[in-house]
């Protein structure tokens, strides 16, 4: 069987899976490595005086990674400049945030094609290669430029931005033609592949190629959707821990005769945590009976602190948080508990079995695995309700949930109030339909979806690939 190789900005395969501190993408990405005798290949987190030109090799257990440090001013060009001032906010549809400066645009260059130099060197002929994220667009291109003919597939866990915003980016056409270097390219949902086809045919002036591919810039690529999931058993396994179970004692304590809501998030501003707040003053305003009787854990550790439009949102959500609490709390009781930190795995999902409220609110959002976490570590028969923005991909899904468009605090402020006082029997319907979709699209199954696809993609012994991309037949 061929190597697996997996390219990210950051390589999460965990030293001690048993610590409870991974994500369930880094246990299945980490699962599959050691299945298939793999590599994870990324930046180590690092800076270094001068680049090297190579990988520090680990082994994490069983997990053989490859690590390459990066000069301060890579960080500062390609991860906090291109992929984070420029990338994310246009991807998130926050064009007011997006900067468009040349320096980050050179720098994401430089070290695309730094990591292509460095992993080059480190294939074998029948390697797979995954590159995941907006960090990483070119890898491809640069990877065939160096010679190699391997099958290289990408996956966006973000979402793909509408046309009319993505061509505001200079050099736009050459950052998506780049793409057409891999053979295939995976989406979380309809939505984002719709957009991204629009621009191919609309802008590229490109064609549909079959069910499943595109054609444009002279060459023929594989799309598809995959949505990302949790892993599940794993997941239900770490609520029913003894930490789990003594997380969620805590919490069930700590809210005696009150609810619960929970909000996890980054602290980003694509997901909507000023918007959620708002929200949530508005429910307190309106319903002075049900006040006292609910509160909110809004669980928020510090993201990308170095970029200036995190620095803003963050002293934004501190002001709002303490006017919401100066303004309602009372001696015995506080509206929000906003902490700046994140749990383990396991004690999240005590905190999650504890809520009689989720809420998942982003202003748009690739996937947001949040959603799927909180339905798992539900109790079956009183489970809590789910609220989801109609703009995470996830909404696609798991229409089950209460919708709702978070730039209306009315609408959040509604949907608050319904899952407050939602009977048991319909909490359990809207539970099962929701865990049947949160078990249909594991995290097992998106991985093993995607390499199944791009591993059936036919390839020219010489590696040419003008007309292979269709997936076998036999492709299940
Ligand atoms: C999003 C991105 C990931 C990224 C994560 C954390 O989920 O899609 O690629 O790793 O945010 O952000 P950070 O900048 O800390 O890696």
């Amino acid at each position: 069987m061929s190597r697996l190789i997996v390219v990210s900005n950051r390589v999460s395969a965990p030293k001690d899976p048993a610590a409870g501190s991974a994500g369930g993408l880094a246990m299945a990405l980490s699962a599959a490595l050691r299945t298939y005798d793999g590599l994870w290949f990324g930046w180590s987190g690092e800076t270094i005086e001068t680049f090297t030109g190579e990988a520090k090799i680990e082994d994490r257990a069983g997990v053989t990674v490859a690590l390459v440090d990066l000069e301060p001013q890579d960080v500062d060009e390609y991860y906090n400049g291109y992929a984070n001032k420029t990338l994310w906010p246009l991807f998130h549809h926050r064009l007011d945030l997006t900067a468009y400066e040349r320096s980050y645009g050179e720098g994401y260059e430089r070290v695309n094609q730094r990591f292509a130099e460095v992993l080059a060197p480190m294939l074998e002929p029948d390697d797979i290669i995954w590159v995941h994220d907006y960090h990483l667009i070119p890898m491809a291109r640069d990877l065939r430029r160096l010679g190699v003919t391997n099958r290289i597939g990408f996956f966006l866990h973000t979402p793909w931005p509408v046309r009319q915003l993505l061509v505001t980016l200079p050099h736009h056409r050459r950052l998506v033609e780049s793409l057409f270097a891999y053979d295939l390219i995976g989406f979380q949902t309809e939505e984002w592949l719709d957009l991204f086809r629009d621009y191919v045919i609309s802008e590229a002036r490109g064609e549909l190629a079959g069910d499943n591919g595109l054609e444009a810039f002279g060459r023929k690529v594989c799309v598809g959707v995959y949505p990302i999931g949790i892993d599940v058993e794993d997941f239900m396994g770490a609520r029913d821990s003894p930490a789990g179970l003594r997380t969620y004692d805590r919490m069930a304590a700590s809210s005696a005769f009150r609810s619960m809501m929970v909000g996890v998030d980054r602290l980003d501003y694509s997901k909507g945590l000023e918007e959620r707040m708002l929200g949530y003053e508005q429910f307190l305003h309106d319903n002075a009976e049900l006040r006292g009787d609910v509160f909110l854990v809004q669980v928020t550790p510090i993201s990308r602190d170095d970029v200036d439009t995190y620095q803003d949102i963050r002293a934004r959500l501190d002001a709002l948080a303490g006017r919401i609490n100066g303004e309602y709390a009372d001696m015995d009781w506080q509206p929000i508990r906003y902490l700046n930190r994140g749990y383990r795995r396991d004690q999240l999902a005590g905190i999650y079995r504890a809520a009689r409220v989720g809420l998942v609110t982003p202003l748009r959002d690739g996937m947001n695995l949040v959603a799927k976490e909180y339905v798992a570590a539900q109790n079956p028969d009183d489970p809590g309700v789910l609220i989801l923005s109609r703009f995470a991909g996830a909404a696609e899904q798991m229409g089950e949930a209460l919708l709702v468009n978070p730039f209306s605090r009315e609408e959040l402020s509604d949907a608050i109030k319904t899952a407050l006082t939602m009977p048991r029997e319909e909490r359990i319907r809207k539970w099962t339909a929701l865990m049947k979709v949160v078990r249909d699209t594991d995290v097992a199954i998106w991985r093993d979806d995607f390499v199944q696809a791009l591993r059936s993609i036919e390839v020219a012994d010489d590696g040419d690939r003008p007309l292979h991309h269709q997936p076998r037949a036999d492709a299940a």
